[in-house]
Formats: C-alpha cells, structure tokens, sequence
C-alpha cells in the first residue's frame, strides 16, 4: 500500500510518543510526506531532532512564531495537509479539541484544518475510562474525527487496560486504508471557472426593528465557497446575514432581503459557469414595511405577504445561464419534492436534505444530501458540512464537465 498524501503529525505529551517516531518512518515508507507538530510536553518525551530527522522537514511546535508564521504558520500547515493524524492524543487534548480550544500550535491547527482528521489516543486506562473523556471522545467523532485504537493491554503506569496507543504499523495501515477509500479529493476539478454561490438565510423587514428569517446559518453555503476555492475555482459569494467569515479569496457581496440577493446573483449569473443557491431565502416578505415601529394594539394583527422572485428558477431561465444546483429542504416527502423542484425550476442538479428535530440541516455542524439530477442521483451519509461540501463540488464538477 502507499500514501502519497501530506500527512501533518501531531504528537501530544504522552509516553507513547516514542512509538510515533517508529511512525514516521513507517509513513514516510509508504511515500507519505510527513511534517510533525508538537506540543510543550510532547517535547519533554521525545526530542524534536528525532522527528526532524525521521521526517526530513523542521518539527513545529509555536503557535506564535515570527519565522514559523513567515514559512509555514498554522493557517498553511492545515491547507498544506491532506490529512491530519494525532498520535498520541493525550485525555487533555481530546478535551481540548472536543470543546474547540485552540491554545497552542496543534489544537490551533485542528481548529484551521479542512483536511480528515484522525486521533490515536493514549492514556491510563481509568482516564480512558472516565465518563468526562468518553464524553469527550463521543463529541469529536460526531464532529466527524475518525478514531484509531486505544488498545487493551499493559500499560507503561503498570495497569492492564484500554488506552495503549494502537501500534505504528496498525495506524499506519488504518491510514492507508482510510485514504485510498477516500473520494477523490476535489482538488483542481474547477480549475479556472467562475462559481456563483448564495449562502444564509434572508432577512425581510416588518419595520425598522423586525424582520422575518429561517433559521439558516450559512454553514453549507460558506462550506461549498471553500470547497470550490480549494477545488480551483474564482469564488463570488453572494452572502445572507450570518455570523461566519467568508473565506479570504472569495468575492463576498453582502445582502440582507430577499430582493437585494436577487438583484446581486442575477446581475452576476450569466458571467459564471455554475451557480449554487445554497441560500435559504425567504418565500415571502411584508408588502409594506411600516416607516416606524409598530406599536402592540390589538388582540390579533396580521401581517400581508408577498410572495418573493425565485432567484433560482430565474437563475436557470436566463439565456445564457449557468449550470444550476439548487437546494431542497424537506420535512416529508424528499424525493418527490425534490425531483419535482429540478423539474418545475430547470434545474441540472438538486441537493436535497431532511429538515426537522432529529436531523443535521439548518443551523448544524453536519448534514446528510441526496443528490438528483434529470437521470441519476447519489446519497452522501451523514458527515460534517466540510467533507459534504467537498463531496458535492467533487459531484458538481464530474455532472458539470459530461453535460
Ligand atoms: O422552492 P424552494 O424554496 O423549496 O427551493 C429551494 C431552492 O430554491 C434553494 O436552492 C433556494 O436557494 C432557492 N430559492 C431561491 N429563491 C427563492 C426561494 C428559493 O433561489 N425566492
């Protein structure tokens, strides 16, 4: 097996960090190109020369480094890496990086990396056991970190238990495994085109301090502009109200109404190959927004509507228009509404998902999609909104390029 992949080792402080210089040879064996970042108290196991010499390339160990920010500071180590691997992983940094915290190089890293990541753990077997680190472990696979061991067996504190770290050789062929079995990475497949996407929800006014919204977060739109950027493409993201940042390369253009969002894709959609209307826009908006706040009268008031321009389907009627993708959100039903809005709207692809209680969707780290186009479709399993993200522009690009 091989693994032509950059693989981004982390070391935490832990006694099996000795095993991880066995793994980066073994890495490195298998054609994997191999750079080490380690904590302050991996160091205080095993020198940094030793993985320096093993890997070939400077170990990192600084989140605030003047001459590491210069050369590769943690933002390019994660775009660098195609795939993250922490081994050891400590109780303390599977509790750091299940709770987001980010105060030194490598949970900065977990925090900036797109890539897959997949933790080894290491520790005695009654920390491994404690509730507060099941917990923990539990949250970081939800977040779609992939586990490697423990193993059960003798421990280096003397006790027999689960929290041995897994051997070199098994994590090293877990690894191969998982990366040939990967779907292709999207990487370069929209080398060069113009990608129009809508994120986030819209916002339309009542008076001067209401509005209607949904409950969207922008999370999937803002994870596809990354995916497209990563994949090659010119990004311009035509963005709802949302508490995200826009990735640095993107075009971002701003709106809030349903009608500002129409007004900004329409007038940008002929110049784009594909566009995406990941946005949630509101159906309908007040006909009037009242000039001053409405004041609290009577029992029951109501509210007229306005049903709001679909940017899609317009999107899709335009003479010269791009390869459309829309969005379907269902509570019942999936299929049926989903191929009946491709139809209805001309759509060449729909990415429809389950909204309600029990599922990912609006306002959630992860999402499940099922794709339809006029002759096909493909069902991507739950994941968090990054690797879907991925998936879907890698599918995008494959449905773009045989029409
Ligand atoms: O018909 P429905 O609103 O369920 O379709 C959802 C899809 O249509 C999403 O891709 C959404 O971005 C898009 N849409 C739109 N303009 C609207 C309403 C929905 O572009 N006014």
């Amino acid at each position: 097996m091989t693994i032509n992949k950059h693989i981004l080792l982390g070391v935490s402080g832990g006694i099996a960090a000795y095993k991880s210089a066995e793994l980066v040879r073994l890495l490195k064996k298998q054609g994997a190109e191999v750079q080490v970042v380690m904590t302050q108290s991996a160091m205080q196991f095993v020198s940094p020369l030793t993985f320096q010499a093993l890997s070939g390339n400077p170990v990192h160990s600084e989140l605030l480094d003047a001459d590491a920010e210069n050369a590769m500071g943690h933002i390019s180590l994660a775009r660098w890496a195609d795939c993250l691997l922490i081994a050891p992983a400590t109780a303390n940094l599977i509790a750091k990086l299940s709770h987001g915290l980010a105060d030194d190089l490598l949970s900065t890293l977990y925090l900036a990396a797109t890539c897959p990541v997949y933790v080894a753990p290491a520790m005695n077997q009654a920390m491994w056991n404690k509730t507060v680190t099941q917990e923990n472990v539990e949250t970081l696979q939800r977040h779609g970190v992939k586990l490697i061991g423990p193993e059960q067996g003798d421990q280096a504190c003397g006790e027999t238990g689960y929290g041995r770290m897994s051997e070199p050789v098994a994590i090293c062929n877990y690894l191969a495994d998982a990366l040939e079995n990967q779907n292709p990475s999207p990487v370069q497949c929209l080398q060069g085109l113009n990608v129009l996407i809508s994120a986030g929800p819209t916002r339309e006014p009542i008076d001067p301090v209401r509005y209607l919204t949904n409950r969207s977060s922008g999370k999937m739109g803002y994870a596809l502009a990354n995916a497209a950027l990563k994949a090659g493409a010119e990004v311009t993201l035509v963005s709802g109200p949302v508490s995200l940042t826009a990735p640095a390369n993107v075009q971002l253009i701003k709106v809030e109404t349903a009608a500002q969002m129409y007004e900004a894709v329409m007038s940008r959609a002929s110049d784009h190959a594909i566009y995406i209307g990941a946005a949630a826009v509101a159906d309908y908006s007040p006909v009037i927004m009242q000039p001053e706040k409405i004041k609290k009268q009577e029992e029951q008031s109501t509210l007229i509507l306005q049903k709001t321009k679909d940017i899609l389907a317009d999107v899709a009627k335009l003479d010269k228009h791009p390869f459309t993708v829309g969005f379907a959100a269902e509570t019942h039903n999936l299929e049926v509404y989903a191929r009946d809005k491709l139809a209805r709207k001309k759509l060449d692809m729909i990415a429809a998902n389950w909204v309600g209680k029990e599922q990912g969707g609006f306002d959630s780290e992860q999402n499940a999609l099922h794709v339809f186009w006029e002759k096909g479709d493909k069902v991507f399993s739950m994941t968090d909104k990054t690797r879907l993200a991925e998936q879907l522009i890698s599918l995008i690009a494959e449905r773009f390029n045989t029409t």
